[in-house]
C-alpha cells in the first residue's frame, strides 16, 4: 500500500506534470503520485546508501530493489536518478520541473540545502514542498523557516492523518499557494 501525502493534493487538479521526488525510499509515495496524480514524468532520486539522520543511521539499500519493482507498471513514467541531492539537481534545467517534493535527510542542513537548490529548478507557479514538519525532525521546521524568512518566501504546512498524523510543508514558487483543502474520505 502507498502512502498519499497532503502535497498530493495540491497538484490534483494539474495536467501532464513533470516532478521529482527526493529521497524515495521504498516508492511508497511515489507509487500513490502515480496512481492518483496525471504524471507525464516523475524523476525519482536516491543514493540508496548508508546515512545519519537525526542521530539514526539508516541503510536502505534494501529499499532499492522493492522500489524499482513497485514502480515496474509505471516505467514509462519514472525516471531514477541514483545519486544524491546534491549529484542530483546538477541534470536539472531552471524552471523545467512543476513540483519538487523533497523527503531525503531531515538534517537542517540537508532541507535547507535541498530547498535552496530544487526551488530554482520548478517554475514560477509551481510547487515546492516536502516532508515531515514535525517535533521529531526539527531540522526541516528551522530549515524551512529559515529558507523561506530569507526569501520572502509564503509557506504552509498541512497535517494529514495516514495511519499516524504526519506534517507536509508547500509554497508556490512566486506566488500564493492558496488553498490546501483534503477532500473527506479521500484518505488512502
Ligand atoms: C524518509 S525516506 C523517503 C520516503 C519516501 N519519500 C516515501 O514517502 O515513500 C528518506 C530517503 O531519503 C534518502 N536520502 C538520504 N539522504 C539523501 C540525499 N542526500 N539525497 C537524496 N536522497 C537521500 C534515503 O536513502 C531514504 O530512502
Amino acid at each position: 500500500m502507498g502512502s498519499i501525502k497532503a502535497f498530493d493534493f495540491l497538484l490534483k487538479k494539474e495536467k501532464d506534470l513533470v516532478g521529482v521526488e527526493v529521497g524515495v525510499l521504498a516508492g511508497s509515495h511515489a507509487l500513490k503520485m502515480l496512481d492518483l496524480l496525471d504524471i507525464k514524468t516523475l524523476y525519482l532520486v536516491d543514493p540508496y546508501v548508508l546515512y545519519r539522520d537525526t542521530g539514526t543511521r539508516h541503510y536502505n539499500r534494501k529499499y532499492e530493489k522493492i522500489a524499482k519493482e513497485k514502480l515496474k507498471p509505471y516505467q514509462d513514467k519514472i525516471v531514477w536518478i541514483k545519486a544524491t541531492s546534491v549529484k542530483a539537481v546538477v541534470n536539472f534545467k531552471d524552471e523545467s520541473l512543476d513540483f519538487a517534493y523533497l523527503d531525503a535527510n531531515h538534517e537542517y542542513k540537508f532541507v535547507y540545502q535541498d530547498t535552496e537548490l530544487w526551488t530554482p529548478k520548478v517554475k514560477h507557479g509551481g510547487i515546492v514542498g516536502g516532508h515531515d514538519h514535525v517535533p521529531t525532525h526539527p531540522g526541516v521546521a528551522k530549515a524551512v523557516k529559515e529558507y523561506c524568512d530569507k526569501n520572502e518566501i509564503e509557506y504552509k504546512t498541512k497535517p494529514f492523518i495516514n495511519k499516524v498524523v504526519n506534517v507536509d510543508w508547500a509554497f508556490r514558487r512566486g506566488g500564493k499557494l492558496g488553498d490546501w483543502e483534503i477532500p473527506k474520505g479521500n484518505i488512502v
